[in-house]
């Protein structure tokens, strides 16, 4: 990652404007280079146009591809990841995230779809939160609350692209200016994403400021480990490890309380089917109209730790979320209706997709006992996330 540190502070605005693609074509055993890990090596990295947004501006998409056949699509557009491939337990590839095939579609309606999410991923308390006295007001663009980042967030901004040929990475930028979407601050964030030979992909969120600030990035992939996207996913067998979570109001907002799992249908902490308990009576899932909760991590300021699992029995496909976050949130594609087309053909019904959506708590910048959310200038704000997928 000092590649990618000295990098960003060398950057200047100019660079963020346009870099120069290179599309790489290295041989398998090809040994020219005695540090690069020869599993990094290896991944491919393809750009092709993928549409004009309705401003007129060109979004490119960009194809990692692995030696395990392992592909990922990822745009400039919210830094969408479009498609993910990966084996089933027979080897079969195939698309493994919810989506859509036209940037007009992502435009004109989507729920977050494979989408980078900022500056503030989840809920704020009706939009509003304080920063040394100084009250800033945000978009309610959700009931009475603010969501993942307001009218425009990063999941709706074009970002600037650079292929990281050595390292089988895509790192994308974004200048957030001072007081977009009410956010104080120039917020400089770069987003990399990296496809390695073990068939992980890693996302790391990098971002500083001018100005005392918040910040909470996440990755908003509706993931459905069986490649159908007609099918459901309540008999995906996930595991959370976590003791606790965070229950919510009716608008989703944190009561405060941080509760025990135990003898609730909150408990992940063995693997379970999504389906085995999301329709039991219980005020909690009433909320959220199913999961669509955060959950309090276990082992927290140990780094990088497994978060959560997911297992699809059918298609044998596994993926482990590796995260530096104190929270996850599970949401199980309760507001997909039928309406939303999918890129299979038909629409994405109800609870076809889930997400796993690492992060800090919803509405930290209210709850004084939250882990912080703030960035000074000076400071680098620095996370990763990494979905590995395998069968069993
Ligand atoms: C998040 C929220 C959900 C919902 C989805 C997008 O996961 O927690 O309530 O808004 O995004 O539909």
């Amino acid at each position: 990652m000092n590649v990618l540190k000295r990098s960003f502070y060398c950057m200047t605005l100019l660079s963020f404007a346009y870099f120069n693609i290179q599309c790489k074509g290295e041989k398998k055993g090809d040994n020219t280079s005695e540090e690069m890990p020869q599993s990094k090596k290896m991944v491919t990295i393809s750009k092709a146009a993928f549409g004009v947004t309705a401003d007129s501006v060109q979004v490119d998409s960009y194809t990692l591809k692995n030696q395990q056949g392992m592909e990922v699509q990822i745009i400039t557009y919210g830094g969408i990841i479009t498609s993910l491939k990966v084996p089933n337990k027979a080897g079969v590839i195939e698309d493994v995230v919810l989506g859509y095939p036209t940037l007009a579609q992502y435009e004109k309606s989507s729920p977050y779809f494979g989408a980078l999410v900022g500056r503030y991923g989840n809920r704020i308390a009706k939009g509003k939160f304080s920063l040394d006295g100084t009250e800033y007001t945000l978009a309610t663009n959700n009931g009475p609350n603010h969501l993942h980042g307001g009218e425009k967030g990063f999941d709706k901004v074009v970002w600037s692209a650079e292929v990281l040929d050595d390292e089988g990475a895509l790192k994308l930028s974004y200048l957030s200016k001072d007081m977009e979407e009410g956010y104080p601050g120039n917020l400089k964030t770069i987003v990399t994403y990296t496809l390695t030979e073990d068939n992980a992909l890693e996302v790391f969120y990098e971002s500083t400021t001018d100005k005392k600030t918040i910040v909470n990035l996440t990755q908003h992939s509706y993931f459905n480990l069986s490649g159908d996207f007609s099918k459901t996913i309540l008999d995906h067998e996930i595991m959370i490890n976590a003791d606790a979570f965070i229950p919510v109001d009716k608008t989703l907002i944190p009561t405060g309380e941080l509760k025990e799992v135990a003898n609730t249908p909150f408990d992940f902490r063995t693997a379970k089917p999504i389906g085995q308990d999301i329709d039991v009576e219980n005020d909690q899932l009433k909320n959220g109209l199913g999961y669509d909760h955060c959950w309090v991590l276990n082992n927290q300021n140990q780094g990088i730790r497994l978060t959560a699992t997911a297992f699809d029995k059918a298609s044998g496909r596994f993926m482990e979320v590796f995260s530096d976050e104190p929270g996850i949130q599970l949401y199980t594609g309760n507001f997909l209706d039928g309406t939303l087309p999918s890129k299979q053909g038909g629409t994405y019904a109800y609870r076809t997709g889930f997400c796993l959506e690492t992060q800090h708590y919803p509405d930290s910048p209210n709850q004084k006992e939250f882990p912080s959310v703030v960035l000074n200038p000076g400071e680098t704000y620095k996370t990763k996330t990494s979905f590995k997928f395998s069968t069993k």
